[in-house]
């Protein structure tokens, strides 16, 4: 039997790079490979664990399902669809939440985070969210999620319940891991963190022209100030030359070491390394963006086979823990 995948983003907003290269490439290279079975959703019920606009949502988690088929993703080759269509999630999540202790769930760094972030939103929906999605993959007993490196304390959430499940109850639910991208952590362009959609000028959108992207990568820090050196200084600029530019490596290295190295010059060849990689994709995007009955076909269609497997889930799940 083929090995599952699954994989979401939260619908908070449009893709950015980050999430391209951190989790939608690794969906793409799981998809292609006839090995596994490759399900993909949009994370819209995530995305209430954290203050948000319903009218802003409603439109979010149709724009997220149309950033992913215009990047590749491809339903005649993987299930693609909305969590909040398919309730079972909802219902294994429940029953997992039995065997996790409130004091784990709350040590959580991820948990700590957001409350950081939000300080009025400690809610039950936020505790919750790690269970929630060990209840995505785990619903169809997928082993592999290709995920950005931030999603491991999740991921450790997923395993420890499914042992405690296949412990307890004898079902027989898979230890997920991470399927990890040459792009699993791309830092924020502002030379500090991740680039991440909730750090304005942090981030490119996947939509961004090539004014827009060449100016935000022209904005990565390069001239130094007090009490820092150069190679920290230089850091953030060199992982974008990694990652988009990787054999011009040597000779910029080379070029540093002498001092005739001209940091605009990186930056324009990171720009159009980084243009071409999404003029295919911002192309695509405006075509599907046209065809609405085709994307509602494709949601509709996913739903329908997602639910499928999703129910025999929780049946035996039920089964095992007494409730049928
Ligand atoms: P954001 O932090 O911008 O809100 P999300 O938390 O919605 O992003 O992340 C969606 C997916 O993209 C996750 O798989 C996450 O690991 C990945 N991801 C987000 N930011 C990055 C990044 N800077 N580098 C690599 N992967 C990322
Ligand atoms: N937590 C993920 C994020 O912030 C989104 C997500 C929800 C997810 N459920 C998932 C990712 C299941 C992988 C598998 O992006």
């Amino acid at each position: 039997m083929k090995k599952s995948v699954l994989s979401g983003i939260r619908a908070t907003g449009r893709l950015h790079l980050g999430n391209y290269l951190g989790a939608v490439k690794g969906m793409l290279e799981l998809q292609n490979d006839p090995q596994y079975k490759t399900l993909y959703m949009v994370a819209d019920a995530h995305t209430v664990t954290t203050p948000y606009h319903a009218n802003e949502l409603k439109v979010n988690r149709r724009e997220v399902i149309i950033d992913y088929l215009a990047a590749g993703l491809d339903p005649e080759k993987s299930i693609i669809f909305q969590q909040a269509e398919v309730n079972e999630h909802f219902e294994l999540a429940f029953y997992f939440s039995s065997v996790m202790s409130i004091a784990r769930m709350q040590h959580l760094p991820t948990f700590k985070e957001k409350i950081k972030q939000h300080p009025q939103g400690s809610t039950m929906a936020l505790l919750n969210y790690p269970i929630l999605m060990a209840a995505d993959i785990l619903v169809y007993k997928a082993g592999l999620v290709p995920v950005g490196i931030d999603q491991e304390p999740h991921l450790e959430i997923a395993r420890e319940i499914a042992r405690k499940m296949n412990e307890q109850y004898g079902t027989d639910f898979p230890e997920p891991v991470r399927f990890a991208t040459k792009g699993e952590y791309v830092p924020s362009l502002k030379g500090e963190g991740k680039m991440s959609k909730s750090v304005e000028g942090s981030y490119i959108n996947l939509t961004d022209s090539h004014d827009e992207i060449r100016k935000k990568v022209r904005s990565i820090p390069t001239s130094s100030y007090v009490g820092m050196d150069s190679k920290e200084l230089l850091k953030t600029l060199f992982s974008y030359a990694n990652l988009f530019i990787p054999k011009y490596k040597k000779q910029y290295e080379e070029e540093l070491a002498k001092g005739t190295l001209k940091y605009i010059s990186i930056k324009d060849q990171i720009t159009e390394a980084i243009y071409n990689e999404l003029k295919p994709f911002q192309e695509k995007r405006i075509e599907i963006e046209k065809n609405k009955e085709y994307v509602d076909k494709v949601i509709q269609d996913g739903t329908q086979k997602a639910k499928e497997i999703a129910r025999k889930t929780v049946d035996e799940v039920k089964e095992k823990m007494g409730l049928s």
